[in-house]
Parts: structure tokens; C-alpha cells; sequence
């Protein structure tokens, strides 16, 4: 089996410039589940392309926070891609943690690795948070990159979840609402789409439509439950985080599950 990349997915960091932020919701501070996720990667006993952060990285805007993201996650020894999720304020994100003087609001972009083309998706429309929407100028940037006559394999990162799991708090709470929307511009490119990647639930899922792959990775802070019927955001306390590995082939993805001690 040659790959054609191996990719880190990570999400959830919530970093503060409050070193002592934790809530009650973690054994371990937002920061020192971040410097224990970066001494993890750093220490892989392979290489990854890349690292790709499905977004809330900061735990909220507060003045310095990007800072503070940026002297943690900068200590990261491959490049990273970061999306923005409902906690984080993309243009100081782009400003102070990617050091860019011309921020790109909504954030999306795409990006080639190895023959895969990346498709950055905003998923933080006028909708009220926690929950996300989907513009129309993102669909439609979207169903362009999605039906266009292109043969190399595909990759959708996104902060929200999107499709329905049956745990209410997930559903109602906090998706993407127009989740059907998404899912119809994904349609075109199903036969070359490897995966539609996403944070916000702080836990490991997978849900499978029409052929599309959507997969969720814990969080560096704090992971939460989703049983069936669970209507309330409910923290797993004891739960260890992590991050997943992710390699393509040209005809395969395999999603390896990590978990790490802080
Ligand atoms: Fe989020």
C-alpha cells in the first residue's frame, strides 16, 4: 500500500491565556492538554504532511488569546491548516496566529497536498451559537470545487457537525442547520471525497450517508458524552483526549484513533 499522505486531525484546543482555565468540565487546563497534544505530535515515530485543526482553538477571543495559541501550537514541527470554529475570531486567528496582514473572512480556502485537494469550509454563518450555518456564498464556492470535472481525490474540513446522530443535544444544540444544504453540494464529488472532517462534539464519531465519510476527533481539553437521547451537554470527565491519523491511499482512507495522558 503506498500512501498518498498521512494528515494529523486535531480540533477543540479551547486555549486561554488563563493558564488555571478549565471549568469543570476537565481534570487538566484547556493549556496543558494543548502542550501535551503538541509534546504527543511532536514526538509521532513518523513524520505527517501535515496537522489539520477543525477550529474552536481558542477559548474565547479574549484579548491575548491568539497569543497564547500561537506560543503553544507554534511549537508544532510540521505545518498546520487551522479552521475556525463558533469560539474563535477568525480575523484575529489569520492576524495573530498566521501572522497574515490581509485576513480572509468567511475563512475558507483550499489547499493541495500530494495530488488531494483540501476544501476549508466556514461553517460559522448568521446562525446563533453554538449551532452553525453554512452562506450561501460558501455553498456556492463549495458546489463549484464539488462539480467540477476534476480527478483528484477530495477532502471537506469543517468545524460543525452536520448530519443527524439521535442524540438530541448534538441535533438541536449544536449542528450545522442546514445540514441537508452541505451535504447536497458534497453529492457531486462523492466518488473522489475521502472524508468530510469536523471538531465541535469533542469526541470520536463517524457517520456514513451516500457514500460520504464524516469523522469527528476528540478534543485536547474536554470530551463530552453523546448516548441516544441525551438532550444536555454533558462532560466525560475521565475521558483521556486525542487526536486521530489519518492516511490516504489512492483508493482508501484509515482513520487511526490516539488518546494521550496529560
Ligand atoms: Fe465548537
Amino acid at each position: 500500500m503506498q500512501p498518498l499522505l498521512r494528515f494529523v486531525h486535531i480540533s477543540d484546543t479551547h486555549i486561554s491565556p488563563d493558564p488555571d482555565y478549565h471549568r469543570k468540565w476537565s481534570a487538566h487546563s484547556a493549556q496543558e492538554g494543548a502542550r501535551a497534544l503538541v509534546r504527543e505530535l511532536n514526538a509521532l515515530p513518523f513524520t505527517p504532511d501535515f496537522v489539520l485543526h477543525t477550529g474552536d482553538v481558542a477559548y474565547d477571543p479574549v484579548p491575548d488569546a491568539y497569543e497564547t495559541c500561537r506560543d503553544i501550537l507554534g511549537e508544532i514541527r510540521y505545518p498546520v491548516y487551522y479552521l475556525a470554529g463558533n469560539h474563535d475570531d477568525p480575523a484575529a486567528l489569520q492576524r495573530v496566529l498566521l501572522q497574515r496582514e490581509d485576513d480572509v473572512l468567511p475563512f475558507h480556502y483550499t489547499f493541495e497536498v500530494n495530488g488531494v485537494v483540501f476544501a476549508c469550509v466556514d461553517s460559522n454563518g448568521p446562525v446563533e451559537p453554538p449551532r452553525g450555518y453554512v452562506s450561501d456564498a460558501q455553498l456556492t464556492w463549495l458546489e463549484g470545487i464539488c462539480r467540477a470535472n476534476d480527478k483528484r481525490p477530495m477532502v471537506v474540513a469543517v468545524h460543525h457537525n452536520a448530519l443527524p446522530v439521535d442524540v438530541p443535544w448534538l441535533d438541536e444544540y449544536m449542528p450545522m442547520t442546514n445540514a441537508e444544504d452541505f451535504h447536497a453540494a458534497l453529492l457531486p464529488a462523492r466518488g473522489r471525497l475521502r472524508g468530510v472532517f469536523h471538531g465541535h462534539v469533542h469526541q470520536n464519531t463517524e457517520t456514513l450517508r451516500d457514500g460520504i465519510l464524516y469523522s469527528s476527533v476528540l478534543s485536547s481539553w474536554c470530551q463530552f458524552h453523546a448516548w441516544p437521547g441525551m438532550t444536555h451537554t454533558t462532560a466525560d470527565t475521565g475521558a483521556e483526549p486525542g487526536y486521530n491519523i489519518v492516511t490516504l491511499t489512492p483508493d482508501q482512507t484509515f482513520i487511526r484513533r490516539c488518546r494521550f495522558a496529560v
